[in-house]
């Protein structure tokens, strides 16, 4: 469970927004939920949700929730207030108008909910133009620093392990070898989590190196033990959009006939796990406590168990590191 943090209000606000952006991720919608509902129980007057992230904040795309409109949604994937990525927010000019199209509305803070790129613009907005904004981590890729969790983790990892229990039945059957890859263009937390779960015989991450010639002995290795030739390597996307068909032609080369599986986007949707509604819950309700205790510029994350607020600035100028331990774990127990 949870330790939430015990903050006493010592601010009002009659009017705040909240936005998604980014790749979406199972719980972005029980946590835009826990904020409207949260907010307007604690005395704020009104909740507005800006549509498709950034892009509606410039484009005035932006509407008045209720308690009922975020009825029922606590169980679906994606998210209801949509995303998106909007580079032209980079431009301080762009910026501007957004900041404009806030305070037209009286709308006085701001809850932004999406990955790092997403995280650092909610900082800028505010060092820029002086509008509160909370940030919650919400990405299946987990990469966010100062968090150990993020909203749709679970639910992806769950997805992914699904998937490839149900590929290592036919590679057993067939005695096949399987290259898996799952998402994580810039980080291997979900390849790892999946990889251990799985008992893949090899992991593929962006942060650490990868000897191809490693793989070859451990697949070597398990033939001789009568392990057979089946197996899965779990591949992190990285990249380098061609590096598992590019293992995939070196392991053909070496007398092997692996198999490839793209899992995408189907990490990103589905009904959100039971821990991931848990934690989209808490950490909605959490923002709304911090922000009416007069907290901003910060993101709510999880450390040990308990919630903590973590300074965006932290979250935009460092990256979150993948505790070797635990990758190498994933190698340990396949032998
Ligand atoms: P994620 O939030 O999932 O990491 P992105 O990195 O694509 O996804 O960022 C989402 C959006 O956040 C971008 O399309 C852009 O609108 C905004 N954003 C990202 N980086 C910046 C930045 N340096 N300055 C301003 N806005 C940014
Ligand atoms: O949300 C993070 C992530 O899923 C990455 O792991 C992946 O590389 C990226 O988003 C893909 O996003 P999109 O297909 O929306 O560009």
């Amino acid at each position: 469970m949870l330790s939430i943090p015990d903050l006493k209000p010592e601010k009002h606000y009659n009017a705040v927004g909240i936005l998604t952006s980014g790749g979406d991720s199972s719980g972005m919608n029980p946590a835009i939920r826990s904020i409207v509902r949260a907010a307007l129980n604690s005395g704020v007057k009104q909740v507005f949700g800006v549509r498709r992230g950034y892009q509606g904040l410039v484009s005035d795309d932006i509407t008045l929730m209720s308690s009922r409109s975020v009825t029922n949604i606590v169980q679906k994937g994606g998210t209801v207030l949509k995303s998106a990525r909007c580079p032209e927010f980079s431009d301080p000019s762009v910026r501007d108008v957004a900041a404009r199209n806030l305070s037209s509305r009286g709308i006085e803070a701001l809850f932004v909910i999406g990955g790092d790129g997403s995280l650092t613009g909610a900082h800028i907005l505010c060092q820029e133009h002086g509008i509160p904004v909370i940030g919650l981590p919400g990405t299946i890729d987990n990469d966010i620093p100062g968090t150990d969790d993020t909203i749709g983790f679970d639910t992806a990892v769950n997805t992914a392990i699904e998937a490839i229990d149900r590929i290592r039945d036919t590679a057993r059957s067939h005695e096949r070898l399987f290259l898996v890859e799952v998402m994580g263009r810039n980080s291997g937390f979900i390849a790892t989590q999946v990889g251990i779960a799985c008992g893949a015989e090899m992991v593929v991450v962006p942060e650490y190196a990868f000897d191809f010639h490693d793989l070859c002995i451990t697949l070597a290795e398990r033939h001789s033990k009568g392990q057979g030739s089946s197996g899965i390597i779990v591949v992190a996307e990285g990249r380098d959009p061609d590096l598992t068909h590019r293992l995939a032609a070196q392991l053909k080369a070496q007398g092997q006939d692996p198999k490839i599986s793209i899992l995408g986007h189907i990490q990103r949707g589905g009904s959100p796990s039971g821990h991931d509604r848990m934690l989209a819950s808490c950490l909605g309700t959490a923002a709304v406590e911090y922000l009416l205790a007069g907290y901003s510029d910060i993101m709510v994350g999880v450390h040990k168990g308990a919630i903590v607020d973590v300074p965006l600035q932290r979250v935009t100028q460092k990256k979150k590191v993948l505790d070797r331990k635990l990758f190498d774990i994933a190698a340990l127990l396949h032998k």
